[in-house]
C-alpha cells in the first residue's frame, strides 16, 4: 500500500484496453492509501480482428472472472474504462469509436458507443458491477489512456498538465482553457478541460510527407490502416522493430551488412521485435553481447563486430527519431499552454523500457522550449489508477 492524501474514497473497478496488455483492476482508494490488484488477460488475434460482439463478450467474461477471483462478484462497484482508441466523447459515459488503430479491427464497433456495447455484453452475462442511478442509468467513466496517465500522475503532482503515451501506439493529451475548446458544448462551469490530441494521426493529410522515408511508406502499406496514423507509425512500439528490420534488409540486399547474407527470419515481416531495439541499445557501444544474441535468434550468427555496430546504429537512428518527434509534440503543447512549470506524465513500453528515451526527450524538449521548466514523470502503475480516480469523481459529483 502506498501512502498519500486521497480525497476520493472507495473500491473501483477499472478496465484497461488498447495497450500491449488488457488488464482488469480492482482499486481501493482510502484516506491515506492506494491499493491495486490487477490481472492481465490475453486478447487473441482472432478476437482483435473478429466481431465487436465477441470482443466485448470477452471483456465481460474477463471482468466476471476477475471479480469472482477478487471476491467482489456481488458488489456494485463503479467502473472506469480506459479505452485507448480515437473516440468522439460526448460525456463521461458516452464515447463513439471513430476508427480502430494499432492492431484492432473488430467489426460493428466504429461509429458505435463503446459504453453501450460494454453494457450490452455485461447484460448478456449478468455481471452487477455498477451503481444504478434511478432507472437503469449506469455510472462509470470512459477515458483515453493518455488521460488515465495524466490523472494517475496529477494527484501526486498538481502541475501535471500533459499525458503522453509512447507504447504500442503514440498519443498525448493536455489541459486546455475551456474558451479555446471550440467543440465543447457541455455544461457551462468548468474552466479547463483535457483534450485528447490523437496526435498519432498527425500527418494523415500529407503534412509530414517531406520527412517520411521509403521505410515509413512500406510500414504503412502493410499495416491494418494504410494512409492513417502517420506520426504514430514513425514513433510507436508497434512499428519500431519493423522499421529497423526494413532498413537491415535493404543493407543486406545492397551487400553493406552481414556479407550480403540474410536469413528467413530477417526477411519475414514482424520478426525484429521492438524489445530488441532496447536490448541492443542497453549495452556499451563497443560491447555486442546483446546484439549478437538478437542476431543469433534471427539466424544471423555470422555477424561480425562491424555488422553489430551497424545494427546498433540503425536502432539508434530509429529510436532517436521517435524520441525527437515525440519531443517536438510535447514542446508544442508546452508552448501552447505557456505555464512556467509543468509535469508531463508519460507511459508506454517504449518510454519505459528503452534505455535512452527519457534522456533524449529531456534534452530535445529542453532545446525546443528553453524557457519552460518541465519534468517527465513515469506513470508507474499505468492508467488504471487514473481511470479509478475519474470514476470516483464522477460518483462524487453525481451525489
Ligand atoms: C499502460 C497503461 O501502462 O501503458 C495503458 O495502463 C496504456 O493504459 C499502456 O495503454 C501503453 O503502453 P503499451 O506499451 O502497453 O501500449
Ligand atoms: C493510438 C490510439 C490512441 C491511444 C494511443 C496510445 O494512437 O488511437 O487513442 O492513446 O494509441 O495507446
Amino acid at each position: 500500500m502506498e501512502h498519500y492524501k486521497i480525497y476520493e474514497r472507495g473500491k473501483f473497478l477499472a478496465l484497461d484496453l488498447g495497450g500491449t496488455n488488457f488488464r482488469v483492476l480492482l482499486i481501493h482508494l482510502g484516506e491515506h492509501c492506494f491499493d491495486m490488484k490487477s490481472k492481465i488477460y490475453a486478447i487473441p488475434q482472432n478476437i482483435m480482428l473478429g466481431t465487436g460482439e465477441a470482443l466485448f463478450d470477452h471483456i465481460a467474461e474477463c471482468m466476471a472472472n476477475f471479480m469472482e477471483e477478487q471476491d467482489v462478484f456481488y458488489e456494485t462497484l463503479p467502473l472506469g474504462f480506459t479505452f485507448s482508441f480515437p473516440c468522439i466523447q460526448e460525456g463521461l459515459t458516452k464515447a463513439t469509436l471513430e476508427t480502430w488503430t494499432k492492431g484492432f479491427k473488430c467489426s460493428d464497433v466504429e461509429g458505435h458507443d463503446i459504453v453501450q456495447l460494454l453494457k450490452d455484453a455485461i447484460n448478456r452475462r449478468g455481471v452487477s458491477c455498477y451503481i444504478f442511478l434511478g432507472d437503469m442509468v449506469y455510472l462509470m467513466a470512459v477515458l483515453n489512456d493518455t488521460t488515465g496517465t495524466l490523472m494517475s500522475c496529477a494527484y501526486k503532482k498538481h502541475n501535471c498538465r500533459v499525458g503522453v503515451i509512447v507504447g504500442t501506439g503514440a498519443n498525448a493529451c493536455y489541459v486546455e482553457k475551456i474558451e479555446n475548446a471550440e467543440n465543447y458544448n457541455g455544461e457551462p462551469g468548468p474552466q479547463r478541460m483535457v483534450i485528447n490530441t490523437e496526435w498519432g494521426a498527425f500527418g494523415d493529410n500529407g503534412v509530414l510527407d517531406m520527412i517520411r522515408t521509403e521505410y515509413d511508406h512500406e510500414i504503412d502499406q502493410y499495416s491494418l490502416n494504410p494512409g492513417r496514423q502517420v506520426f504514430e507509425k514513425m514513433i510507436s512500439g508497434m512499428y519500431m522493430g519493423e522499421l529497423v528490420r526494413l532498413v537491415l534488409v535493404r543493407l543486406v540486399q545492397e551487400n553493406l551488412l552481414l556479407g550480403g547474407i540474410g536469413s528467413d527470419i530477417l526477411f519475414t515481416r514482424g520478426q525484429f521485435f521492438t524489445k530488441y531495439v532496447s536490448e541492443i541499445e542497453s549495452e556499451k557501444r563497443d560491447e555486442h553481447t546483446n546484439c549478437r544474441l538478437v542476431l543469433e535468434e534471427m539466424g544471423l550468427g555470422h555477424a561480425n563486430d562491424r555488422d553489430c555496430a551497424i545494427v546498433r546504429y540503425v536502432c539508434e537512428s530509429i529510436s532517436r527519431r521517435a524520441a525527437y518527434l515525440t519531443s517536438a509534440g510535447v514542446s508544442c503543447l508546452l508552448d501552447r499552454m505557456n505555464d512556467s512549470d509543468v509535469t508531463v506524465a508519460v507511459d508506454g513500453s517504449v518510454y519505459r523500457f528503452h534505455p535512452h528515451f527519457h534522456d533524449l526527450m529531456m534534452q530535445k524538449i529542453g532545446d525546443l522550449s528553453p524557457k519552460i521548466k518541465f519534468e517527465l514523470m513515469l506513470s508507474e502503475d499505468g492508467s488504471g489508477r487514473g481511470a479509478a480516480l475519474v470514476a470516483a469523481v464522477a460518483c462524487r459529483t453525481a451525489g
